[in-house]
């Protein structure tokens, strides 16, 4: 073990930490309007199909290249085979710049969220008004881009915290806060008269409604979801004891990962039919329907305040996933000292995310491809970046290192697991990839 590098302490600790990465806005916020603008059921069966085939075996893989490695994704992929598959831990610290770039402007949302809620806001469930103050929210720069620096700088401290001290202790505590209050906000939302009908749409399959963009949306929210294709996940694995089991330690992050999005779904959905919202109005779903369903709740002037401030929570576990990713290069290849290449790293992103700040407001009109600056940046990321960086992962094991990865994974048993894990890196999932994003495109 390396002492200058840290481990985790517990493998306990490195579940809720892993998990604190996969489960995000990615779940709360971008699964719902994701699943209700691609046609509910149908995708749901896609997404959680991709979650436990491709999404499971990539996961594996990827911890077990960072735990091989001891490095970040770019020196692991130079030490464990180096010539061109450098370019692949290249395009994973990109990656991180660019998700993190907007997810802090959305997790600055939530943070002014924590803050509105204290409010009148919830005095009312018309999604009429909650969506005009959304609509006056985020197009407001002032606001957007405080609360985006806001988020910056939280993420930053902890980072700079290192890696036992200040995500594994976050992590640990606030995870299963959060879980309790979606159970007890699903439970609400579906007991609302009108509820019924979004269960309806989220779990009855319409077959009519899939295309190659539902398709591709499936497997783009699969990626970003469970923290793949980018190396944040390898990153973590490279703090890994060797002691633990890796296909034990990713069914854990990708089935918590998998319930939190399915509780989401279960609330958000539902409350969207219950106040006659529409299942397909896309990245403000979710900051108006939850005021909603707060405002029909008894309590509900603590509980969305409360529930606000640990969704910023759970994005800040994810944030601090793609930051450290970014720093454990500066630190691993450039022998960069964690506090300042932190805060430089910190700011450069900050600073690219300032046109998404901006996008839903002053530059809303600036569009490329028919998209605003931070849907573009998200499109780049998940439909783009991450499954690329997915194909490179599954063929690096499954062909490149394969034995080595046997070795790390298996300890060279030719268990069932083992053969079916193989098979699915070497052929399933690069094919897969490979089709869904052709026929995207
Ligand atoms: N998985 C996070 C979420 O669902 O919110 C987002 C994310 C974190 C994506 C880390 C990618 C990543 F490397």
């Amino acid at each position: 073990m390396s002492k200058h590098r840290g481990e985790f302490g517990s493998r306990f600790g490195f579940i809720l930490a892993a998990a604190g990465s996969a489960i995000g806005l990615g779940n709360i916020w971008r699964f719902p309007y994701v699943a209700g603008d691609s046609g509910g059921g149908a995708f749901l069966i896609l997404y959680l199909g991709m979650v436990f085939t491709i999404g499971f075996s990539v996961m594996v893989g990827e911890l077990a290249i960072g735990r091989a490695a001891r490095r970040n994704p770019v020196g692991a992929f130079a030490t464990l085979k180096g010539g061109a598959w450098t370019y692949v831990g290249y395009m994973g610290v990109l990656a991180g710049f660019v998700i993190l770039s907007y997810y802090s402007v959305i997790g600055g949302w939530t943070l002014a969220y924590t803050w509105a809620t204290l409010g009148p806001l919830l005095d009312s469930s018309d999604t009429g008004k909650l969506g005009a103050y959304f609509s006056d929210f985020i197009s407001d720069p002032t606001q957007t881009i405080a609360y985006h620096a806001l988020f910056m700088v939280i993420t930053i401290a902890i980072v700079m915290g290192g890696i036992e001290k200040g995500i594994e202790r976050a992590a640990k505590f606030l995870m299963p806060v959060l879980f309790v209050m979606l159970v007890a906000l699903c439970i609400r939302a579906l007991t609302l008269p009108g509820a019924w009908a979004g269960v309806e749409f989220f779990v009855i399959p319409d077959w009519s409604r899939v295309n190659a963009d539902t398709v591709n949306a499936a497997l783009s929210q699969a990626f970003f979801s469970l923290s793949l294709g980018m190396g944040a996940l390898l990153t973590y694995g490279s703090y890994l004891s060797r002691r633990e089991r890796l296909p034990g330690v990713a069914m854990w992050v990708t089935s918590l990962d998998t319930s939190i999005a399915l509780l989401a779904g279960f609330l958000i959905l539902p409350a969207v039919f219950a106040f006659g919202y529409d299942p397909a109005a896309g990245p403000g779903l979710t900051f108006v329907t939850l005021p909603a369903v707060f405002s029909k709740m008894p309590g509900g002037g603590l509980f969305g305040p409360v529930f606000f401030a640990l969704l910023s929570l759970a994005a800040l576990t994810s944030a601090v996933s793609l930051l450290e990713t970014v720093v454990a290069y500066a630190i691993d290849e450039k022998s960069a000292a964690r506090k300042p290449a932190t805060l430089a790293m910190g700011l450069v992103i900050f600073f690219i995310g300032v046109p998404s700040a901006l996008s839903m407001g002053p530059w809303a009109d600036i569009k490329l491809f028919g998209k605003n600056f931070l849907d573009l940046m998200d499109y780049l990321a998940s439909n783009l970046l991450l499954p690329f960086g997915g194909i490179a992962i599954a063929i690096f094991v499954g062909w490149a290192v394969s034995q080595k990865m046997l070795d790390e994974v298996f300890g060279g048993r030719q268990t069932l697991l083992a053969k079916a894990w193989l098979w699915m890196l070497r052929t399933v999932a690069p094919a897969a990839i490979i089709w869904i994003l052709i026929s995207g495109l």
